[in-house]
């Protein structure tokens, strides 16, 4: 299943071999000292930001994907081959669903590889969750149903068969999944064309091609693109007014954290994350978002000049590894329009009744920080592991109680690389976070099913897991951690 991956693993093994050997490899696979050596920090290089951005279609009823290989996305104004989840376009429609609505998904492969859907965000039955193992052959079809039971969210799906999971999902299969309900409806945020979704992701390009073949650094780091898009747009631009402007945005890269700004260094307000509305708004200056993540802002352009041009930035960030080392800018606001506006962002959003830990009947510690590589099989490849385990779909780690609530610690106190840690199946709370940035974040302030674990990091997260009793995955979100086995599985009893 790991397909092209082994094959340039060991290709890259026996280059490591020659430099000094397996115990040399171990410490020089994640200092950023070593990473020009073979699979490198890929630099970002900025396009022009002519290209309108664009959105994919919004679907409220007949939900299907037909997972393909297909043309779509746009690169310097050509499109791309891709994988879609319908004929002519990378990504796949945007699903609203509403709080409380059955939904019925029927997924066609059509694909030459087996594939399946995960709903990203979603509590769903563990059968209908697209777990790692619940393959959909090529050419068959899987009739997903479940009742969305979220609050008002972002959510999003994606492949997961694994061991392809990276792949499939950077040759362009991912969309999104937009919850409403009537708490957030009555709070008149912006909407229509003053509500924008955005879908951040790092690409390589080759000629029209998304190239995915990853070197044994490339699975260490996570696999980077030079090419940044914006909902499958290379370095795109949009039109704007000078109002308020909801922006909801997906970091759907495979490794790439964003920390995220406004070239005319503008604070933003944070009002909401991956489980939906934070309680108060949040404003700040920049924010870091990793793969999985998803964040609710309200952005400001008033008091901006006709045809004025604001980058959506990602400044550096200090981690310590290959990531943050760049500034870059990601997409164009233009200003075409001088508008009064008349949104007052209210000071209360929602109300998120913090778990105290004292009703937790159980914690669980799970080491991330030794991420090595290995001599398996005649190759060296990575092993990204999780308290020293990697993925095995017929073994369960962790059992929890139905209806009970837990605190989990993810621990990379010893690790030099960012682990994004996401649990399927829960919503979660971030309890706290020791070392490294040392704080909760704020948009850390809500509900979460993602959580960004940077070097020397511990953060604890607290879960009240639900009635749904089944087995369900909890990964590392870099895609290539993940499909080298950064994953366990829980069931719910
Ligand atoms: Cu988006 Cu198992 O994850
Ligand atoms: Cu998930
Ligand atoms: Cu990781």
């Amino acid at each position: 299943m790991k397909r092209n991956q082994f094959i340039k693993l060991s290709a890259a093994g026996a280059a490591y071999t020659l430099i000094g050997g397996y115990s040399g490899l171990l410490s020089s696979c994640s200092k950023d000292e070593n990473i020009t050596s073979a699979g490198d920090y890929i630099p970002v290089t900025e396009g022009s930001f002519n290209t309108p951005l664009a959105f994919p279609k919004v679907m409220q009823s007949n939900f299907a994907l037909t997972p393909q290989l297909t043309a779509g996305g746009n690169f310097k104004n050509n499109s791309l081959s891709v994988y879609g989840y319908e004929a002519g376009s990378i990504l796949g429609p945007t699903f609203q669903f509403t709080k409380g609505q059955p939904v019925s998904i029927n997924v066609q492969n059509q694909l030459s590889d087996v594939s399946n859907v995960h709903w990203h965000g979603l509590s769903v039955p563990s059968m209908m969750d697209g777990q790692p193992h619940q393959l959909i052959q090529s050419g068959s079809f899987f009739l997903y149903s479940y009742t969305v039971n979220e609050r008002a969210t972002l959510c999003w799906y994606h492949p997961h068969p694994h061991g392809d999971t990276a792949r499939q999902v950077m040759k362009g299969l991912a969309g999104l999944i937009v919850v409403t309900d009537d708490e957030e409806n009555a709070l008149n945020l912006p909407g229509g064309d003053r509500e924008i979704f955005l879908v951040i992701q790092d690409k390589r390009i080759s000629g029209n091609e998304i190239s995915y073949s990853p070197t044994m650094n490339d699975v260490m780091t996570g696999f980077m693109g030079e090419s940044v898009f914006v909902n499958g747009i290379y370095a795109p631009y949009h039109e704007v007014s000078t109002v308020q402007y909801r922006i909801r945005v997906l970091n759907g890269s495979n490794a790439r954290i964003y920390h995220l700004a406004l070239s005319n260094g503008k604070s933003f307000a944070v009002i909401g994350s991956d489980g939906g509305l934070l309680s108060t708004p949040q404003t700040v200056n920049s924010i870091l978002l990793g793969p999985g993540e998803r964040l609710d802002l309200i952005v400001d352009f008033s008091g901006q000049n006709l045809n004025d041009e604001i980058f959506l930035l990602s400044k550096t960030f200090d981690a310590g590894t290959a990531q943050g080392l760049q500034e870059f800018r990601i997409m164009k606001f233009v200003v075409n329009k001088i508008e009064s506006d008349s949104f007052q962002l209210p000071s209360a959003l929602s109300l998120i009744t913090l778990l105290p830990e004292s009703q937790s009947v159980a914690s669980r510690n799970f080491d991330i920080s030794n991420q090595g590589m290995n001599m398996s099989g005649g190759h060296m490849h990575g092993s990204h592991t999780i308290n020293d385990l990697s993925y095995d779909e017929s073994r369960i780690d962790e059992t929890v109680a139905k209806n009970t609530i837990e605190v989990w610690t993810f621990d990379n106190g010893q690790g030099t690389e960012p682990h994004p840690m996401h649990l399927h199946g829960v919503q979660f709370q971030v309890l706290d976070r020791t070392g490294g940035r040392n704080a909760v974040q704020p948009h850390e302030t809500g509900w979460k099913d993602t959580v960004l674990v940077m070097p020397y990091e511990k953060v604890r997260v607290i879960i009240p897991f639900g009635a749904n009793t089944g087995s369900f995955v909890f990964h590392c979100h870099n895609l290539e951690h993940e499909d080298d086995g950064m994953m366990l599985q829980y069931e719910i009893t």
